[in-house]
């Protein structure tokens, strides 16, 4: 499909298109733009979460709004389209996209993001899946990527952005698990071979002060199994993934989610310093579940949950402050600090 007509049809279309059918409310708020970025402002809290039953009550947005974030990141099973059609599932994107509720919040707050299975395909679906080209448009779409973006020629999803100037600089760096994901014994890769040279340069080539990595699957858990996936269960990639980590030597934080439930986690790498990992699922749906996992800080939650990463620029580095808050009320679930100190 050409891509120029996809995205004029589409996200930035709907808008027009719904102020010619709907009422006067409906106009108001649709009349207002998403919110864009300032990308020379450094960030102070990046929102983030995963797993949302698009057909379930979406009030919530307003407590995530409340925390005012400079950014807000999708982690993937943004809706749950499992064994949809393509056009359907771009139909439930646009659903949600115009839900009143989340559209008062991307008035407010910037959006960016990636995806997991549910939004994908299907239920822990893998790069196999033959209409992921499809599946790619809607998203894009949805997250009202502008056409000349380089995630476009990606085979992928994957997108870095940097935000602030130097010395308080972030750099966001979106995986995608899913699009070249291969299960098959004879390759089990979960990245392929253009994602990690993509992200190899990022990474080499950053002058950030601060990387933030999101990945819609776990990280450092060291369970898989059950119906659970991970980087645990690609160990060839995740000690890959922790190798080019510790040879950038930047402070960094992970973003996850996918599993039901959340918690804080940190390893420490070759280098020295310690990478942390904040888990954040599900914004609609929760488990109270127990695994084990040697490097958890905190408990396991098992209440419904977004996740924020506060950052504030100290003359020696950021300071990070790493949150679960609830997605029923107005409360804080579970706070650490997260120290880049070496041992
Ligand atoms: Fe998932």
């Amino acid at each position: 499909m050409d891509r120029r007509r996809f995205v004029g049809q589409g996200a930035l279309g709907l808008a027009s298109l719904l102020m010619a059918g709907r009422g006067g409310g409906a106009e108001r708020l649709q009349e207002k733009p998403s919110a864009l970025i300032d990308a020379q402002k450094p960030l102070s809290c990046l929102a983030f979460g995963s797993c949302n039953r698009s057909l379930l009550d979406q009030s919530y947005w307003k407590l995530i709004a409340r925390e005012q974030p400079d950014l807000w990141v999708w982690l993937g099973d943004t809706i749950y389209a499992d064994g949809a059609l393509p056009d359907q599932r771009r139909a439930m994107f646009q659903d949600l996209f115009r839900n009143p509720h989340y559209t008062r919040f991307r008035q407010q707050v910037p959006i960016i993001g990636t995806w997991d299975d549910h939004d994908f395909a299907g239920d822990n679906q893998d790069g196999r899946f033959r209409d992921k080209l499809a599946s790619k448009n809607s998203l894009l779409e949805f997250l009202e990527i502008p056409e000349d973006h380089p995630v476009w020629g990606h085979q992928g999803v994957y997108q870095s952005y940097s935000y602030g100037p130097q010395g308080q600089k972030t750099q966001v760096i979106l995986l995608d698990l899913r699009f070249n994901m291969d299960r098959q014994k004879n390759v089990h890769s979960l990245l392929g071979d253009l994602q990690w040279a993509w992200l190899e340069a990022e990474l080499k080539e950053s002058d950030a002060d601060l990387i933030v990595i999101g990945s819609s699957l776990n990280v450092l858990s060291p369970v898989n199994g059950l119906g659970l996936e991970g980087w645990h269960g690609f160990r060839q990639d995740k000690a890959r993934l922790l190798e080019l980590l510790s040879a950038c030597g930047k402070p960094t934080v992970l973003l996850s989610g996918d599993r039901h439930f959340a918690e804080f986690a940190a390893t420490r790498l070759s280098n020295g310093l310690p990478v942390y990992e904040i888990m954040s699922s599900g914004l609609t749906h929760a488990l109270g579940i127990k695994l084990p996992h040697s490097e958890r800080i905190g408990e396991m939650v098992g209440l419904k949950n977004f996740g924020l990463v506060h950052i504030s620029w100290e003359t020696n580095g950021p300071k990070i402050t790493l949150e679960l808050r609830s997605t029923e009320r107005y409360q804080s679930l579970q706070a650490i600090h997260a120290p880049f100190t070496e041992v």
